[in-house]
């Protein structure tokens, strides 16, 4: 088989369901039907709440939840060691214990529900090829022993390069994210709960959703949507970036047991899945870095190539990237979304380890709605403190911000004539900055070069043929439409003269 840019998981067919129609009133209406709020639905359900709607602007789990690695795992980097620091043992405890967990309930669910979804237990490894940085791991070791995880060191792993040492979690797993949630769709409409897809939320405040096809009264509102689209009041924007990641699929390899990541930003991360006729892959991932930024580098080529040196039988068969929310100082946002409105909850900000993550969320907010408290709500609550874990990371990131705005007024970074056909770039054209892009017979297509969420430079994204945003990562296709948000609203297109020898 050739290869097919798309992730492997996306040749489950999607269950469909209809758009809404009119005004609707319910107890819970749920923003985004991807993993997240499909779990939300499901465990508040589990917890009696009976009269939940999910909204989603696409189909379901069309969007990061059909091109994640689905490694399920409360060893998230080193971060143990991290957390030990900067909140003390009672608040990495909360964090350790919400994800561990998050293991549990999938067991427990997978189980009761019967759910065929290639659920996988196996070990988590965070490796290193660095002598410098084995005194990291073994801090990290030190901490997740502390919380109660029973990680070990180990030197020895099935990888095909020079492992300096490693830190392993026993009893983590991987599983086919789409198998099973179209399962829990579908035990979701069994039980009454109404999912309505196509149907956009463009706005939510206290008691009210509305959507373009009406709106939603609900006494609980849930604001799943990934990238947070609500945000009035609590400059969530200064909080959450994204950060892409490209991940390979490889036939014809020795098959791995176990899952695998570097512990350096960006490096390489392994683990094993079977096709659907049951032959071993190895999904392969590298090059996570800012969306909108790097945007030169060819991201996609360059994996092929190390995974060639890697796996030199290998045969690429899949190839895809995609980017989650991150966070400053590592933890999610789940909890009450005070400053949007009372009744208001957002859980965002994944730092791509969102299948425990949307499996704590939706354990703290079905909490937070039945009980009105929840055990490890407090790490992860919006309105924590700075915990002196993200001073570094928020300081480069507000700089950034500003030098993105201020792009503005810098020249263009392309000439016209310099780009080929069937790519695009930032030019200059009667002294103003013009996003371009040029098909195969050399029309132009013209954009202006401004991200319509906040007014952030966009640059062209060389690998997948996108205009991204450098500072929240909103996508725009070549014509300036918008394929990823927090932005709603398309480029603002331009009339330029399709003479492209200027
Ligand atoms: C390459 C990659 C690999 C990853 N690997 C792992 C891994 O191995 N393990 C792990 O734990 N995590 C991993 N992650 C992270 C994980 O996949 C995500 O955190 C998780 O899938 C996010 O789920 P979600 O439901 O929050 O978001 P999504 O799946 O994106 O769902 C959000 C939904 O909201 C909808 N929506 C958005 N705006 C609106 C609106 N205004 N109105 C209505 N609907 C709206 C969207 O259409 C979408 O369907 C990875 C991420 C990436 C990018
Ligand atoms: S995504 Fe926020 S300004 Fe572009």
């Amino acid at each position: 088989m050739d290869m097919e840019h798309k992730s492997f998981w996306q040749i489950e067919k999607a269950p469909v369901f209809p758009s809404l129609q009119g005004n609707l009133q319910v107890n819970t209406v749920i923003i985004g039907a991807g993993l997240c709020g499909l779990l939300c639905a499901y465990l508040l359900h589990l917890k009696g709440v009976r009269d939940i709607a999910i909204v989603d602007a696409n189909e379901v789990c069309s969007g990061v939840t059909a091109n994640t690695t689905a490694k399920i795992t409360s060893q998230h980097g080193l971060i143990y060691a991290k957390l030990m620091q900067g909140l003390g043992e009672d608040g990495a405890t909360q964090y350790a214990s919400a994800n561990q967990n998050a293991i549990k309930l999938y067991r427990q669910i997978i189980s009761s529900e019967q759910i065929n979804c290639d659920f996988t237990p196996c070990n988590a490894w965070v490796y290193t090829t660095w002598e410098e940085k084995l005194q990291a791991i073994q801090d990290e070791v030190q901490a997740a022993q502390k919380l109660g995880i029973s990680a070990t060191y180990e030197k020895q792993t099935e990888l095909p390069l020079p492992v300096k040492g490693a830190i392993k979690f026993p009893d983590q797993a991987h599983f086919h994210p789409l198998k099973f949630a179209f399962r829990i769709c579908d035990i979701l409409s069994k039980a009454g709960c109404q999912i309505y897809t196509n149907t956009t939320a463009t706005a939510a405040e206290e008691g009210i959703v509305r959507t373009q096809k009406g709106n939603i009264r609900a006494a609980n509102i849930i604001s799943c949507s990934h990238y947070p689209f609500i945000d009035k009041h609590s400059l969530l924007f200064t909080k959450v970036f994204q950060e892409r990641s490209y991940v390979l699929a490889l036939k014809g390899i020795e098959p791995i047991r176990d899952m695998y990541l570097d512990c350096v930003d960006g490096g390489f991360s392994f683990r094993p899945q079977r096709d659907e006729n049951s032959e071993d892959m190895i999904l392969f991932g590298a090059y996570d870095h800012k969306s909108g930024h790097e945007n030169k580098q060819l991201h996609f080529e360059s994996l092929i190539k190390d995974a060639a040196q890697c796996y030199p039988s290998g045969k690429p068969v899949y190839l895809w990237s995609a980017q989650d929310c991150m966070t400053h100082d590592s933890i999610p946002y789940i909890g009450r979304y005070h400053s949007a409105g009372k009744g208001i909850y957002l859980a965002t900000g994944f730092n791509k380890w969102g299948m425990t993550s949307s499996m704590a969320a939706a354990d703290i907010l079905s909490d937070l709605i039945t009980k009105g408290t929840s055990r490890n709500h407090a790490v992860f609550s919006l309105d924590r403190q700075d915990i002196g874990l993200q001073t570094k990371s928020f300081v480069k990131e507000t700089v950034d911000i500003v030098g993105n705005f201020l792009t503005h007024l810098t020249m263009a970074d392309e000439s016209l004539r310099n780009i080929e056909n069937n790519h695009g770039g930032i030019v200059e054209i009667d002294g103003r900055r013009v996003g371009i892009y040029k098909d195969e017979n050399s029309k132009l297509y013209a954009v202006k070069p401004v991200c319509t969420h906040m007014g952030c430079a966009i640059k062209w994204n060389r690998d997948e043929n996108t205009w991204d945003c450098t500072c929240h990562g909103s996508r725009f296709d070549y014509k300036g439409n918008v394929i990823g948000g927090p932005a709603m609203t398309p480029l603002e297109r331009l009339e330029i003269a399709q003479d492209s020898r200027r």
